[in-house]
């Protein structure tokens, strides 16, 4: 008996799965050209109206690799022709959603500023699961064509590496956008002991507290350190140290400079009006509040001890 899924069904999952990819770039693409008409005067480039989708696409293989694992984990206990098809349905998606992400992976690393060790290991756990992906695919559709013994051992080894594969993918690429410390920072004190992480100060460092340090923090921590942490250094600029944010970025002019607002560049990049190209945050990120200036430019005035 040749494994087939009825001509209907089988045209309706097509069907439902080309429109569930179609959905979300449609939906962006307009809420994307209503943004920008008529805002900005910049040249227009596909590559950097592209890089960013890289964010939207990776949802796709994690959701579709998800799918067939768990058919394949259910027709390993009830063996089934008619979801072996499906399964490879879902296989192909996961194929040409991989290979998409990956395309706008490198648009997106393209455009600089990236840890390079976190990106490279990002990049390479990223390419072992597409190949891994794509041979289990492969191997899949041999399968359904000649089942041979030990064929499914080898697809499912494939597929439960790829995806592990993805995984350690996922969380290098969320280092490279959250930071290494997006879910560990709110964890319980024990689990932090646990993971050998320091305990969690409070926004209080361990000379004393200085003026408005705990808010300055919190506001850099969450506005700046995405671009300008541990991860990233855009503009050449980091300022969760504080040797480098007094040395600044690519300018060459002090990010900080103790005592002086006036002379700090982080302060004149965050009074800037919103569309000035040196305004930070830049435009679309969240600014800081006026408390959060004032609790700034105080802090830098009382020497801007961390
Ligand atoms: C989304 C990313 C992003 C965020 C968030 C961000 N910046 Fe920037 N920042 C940049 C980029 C990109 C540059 C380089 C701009 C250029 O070269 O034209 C830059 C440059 C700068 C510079 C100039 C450095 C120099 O000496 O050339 C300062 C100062 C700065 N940022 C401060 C901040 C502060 C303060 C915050 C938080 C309130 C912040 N940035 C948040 C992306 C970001």
């Amino acid at each position: 008996m040749k494994p087939h899924l009825p001509h209907p069904t089988r045209r309706f999952v097509l069907t439902a799965a080309l429109l569930a990819l179609a959905f979300p770039w449609a939906g962006l693409l307009a809420a994307e050209t209503g943004a920008s008409a008529g805002s900005t005067s910049t040249v227009f480039s596909w590559f950097r109206f592209l890089a960013p989708f890289h964010m939207v696409a990776l949802h796709l293989p994690i959701g579709f690799l998800l799918f067939v694992s768990a058919i394949e984990l259910w027709t390993w206990r009830k063996p089934s022709a008619e979801r072996r098809e499906v399964i490879q349905l879902g296989m192909l998606l996961g194929v040409m959603a991989t290979a998409l992400t990956m395309a706008l992976g490198y648009l997106r690393a393209s455009d600089g500023g990236y840890d390079e060790l976190t990106l490279t290991r990002h990049r390479g756990w990223g390419i072992a699961a597409g190949v891994l992906i794509a041979v289990a695919w492969g191997l899949h559709r041999a399968i359904l064509k000649d089942p041979a013994p030990g064929g499914l051992v080898a697809f499912r080894t494939l597929l439960f590496t790829g995806f592990i594969c993805l995984s350690v993918t996922g969380h290098h690429g969320g280092s490279l956008t959250h930071g290494t410390s997006l879910l560990t920072e709110n964890a319980p004190q024990v689990l932090r002991g646990f993971l050998g992480l320091s305990p969690a100060t409070g926004g209080v460092p361990a000379g004393g507290p200085s003026v408005g340090y705990a808010t300055v923090k919190g506001a850099l921590e969450k506005k700046c350190y995405v671009c300008h942490g541990a991860e990233k250094q855009k503009g050449g600029l980091r300022l969760d140290d504080r040797a480098l944010a007094l040395k600044g970025g690519d300018s060459g002019k002090p990010g900080i400079a103790p005592g002086d607002p006036g002379r700090s560049e982080i302060v004149r990049a965050c009074l800037l009006p919103a569309n000035h190209d040196d305004a930070m945050p830049p435009e679309g990120k969240e600014p800081l509040t006026s408390a959060e200036l004032a609790a700034l430019i105080h802090w830098i005035q009382a020497g801007a001890q961390y």
